[in-house]
């Protein structure tokens, strides 16, 4: 069978996480969360109390932090590294979501992160999601999909998604940071989020998570 890569894209907040895993799990395909990459990036700059608009720590920074990804034995979910530590709960929380954009616009940060996901992704079979996968990453993905969906539904998604993990956060704030993480990420200068030309666009607001899911696996199916 005919190995694809498909590159999902999208504001923050529309389930391009849950989405790619599971469309990958259907296709026996490999799930990489670049999200994670920019988040454990974040979390290495706050922890080390480096800047990034200091030169000077984003140097130091550069050749100090490491990620990769390991499956749990026990869950069989694949969690984020950082140089060697295990920090999946740690990046997911609020203080990294608050500061992660801001990382993320740094272009030497991106093209250390870039480099390592067009290596994850070089024998396809990949289902990549985050904001310049068709873009930038893998601009000659087979399939690429644009995820999108109202604000005031994303927020409410996300604020079940944290009480889940036990993180109690106001509507409103949540709200905020991801009309702040789209404004960032779509007016960058490195990598800005827009949809490709080429791309499916995908309106998460009004269908079910297997729908959305169905939609990308019937879309690849055609192209296996
Ligand atoms: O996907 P997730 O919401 O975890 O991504 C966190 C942040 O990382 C985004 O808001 C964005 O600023 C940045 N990001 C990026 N490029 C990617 C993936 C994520 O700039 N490919």
């Amino acid at each position: 069978m005919n190995k694809i890569v498909i590159a999902i894209d999208g504001y923050s907040g529309c389930g391009k996480s849950s989405t790619a895993k599971a469309v990958a799990k259907d296709l026996g395909y490999t799930y990489i969360d670049s999200g994670a990459m920019y988040r454990a990036a974040t979390l290495y700059f706050l922890d080390n109390f480096l800047s990034p608009t200091n030169p000077h720590d984003v140097e130091k920074a550069l050749g100090s932090f490491e990620v990769s990804f390991h499956t749990n034995p026990d869950s069989g979910h694949q969690e984020t590294y950082l140089n060697g530590l295990n920090v999946d709960k740690k990046i997911r929380t609020m203080r990294i979501t608050e500061k992660v954009s801001e990382i993320a616009t740094v272009g030497a940060v991106r093209k250390i992160l870039v480099t390592q996901q067009q290596k994850l992704g070089k024998k396809k079979g990949v289902v990549m999601d985050g904001r310049d996968i068709g873009s930038v990453v893998f601009p000659e993905a087979e399939l690429k999909v644009f995820m999108i969906a109202n604000l005031d539904i994303r927020a409410e998604r996300r604020q079940q998604e944290l009480l889940s993990k036990s993180e109690l956060v106001k509507l409103e704030a949540i709200k905020k940071n991801l009309a702040e993480r789209d404004r960032i990420d779509s007016s960058r200068s490195e990598s800005p989020l827009k949809k490709m030309a080429d791309a499916i666009e995908i309106d998460t607001s009004d269908i079910s998570f297997d729908e959305q899911v169905a939609k990308i696996v019937h879309a690849a199916r055609q192209i296996i």
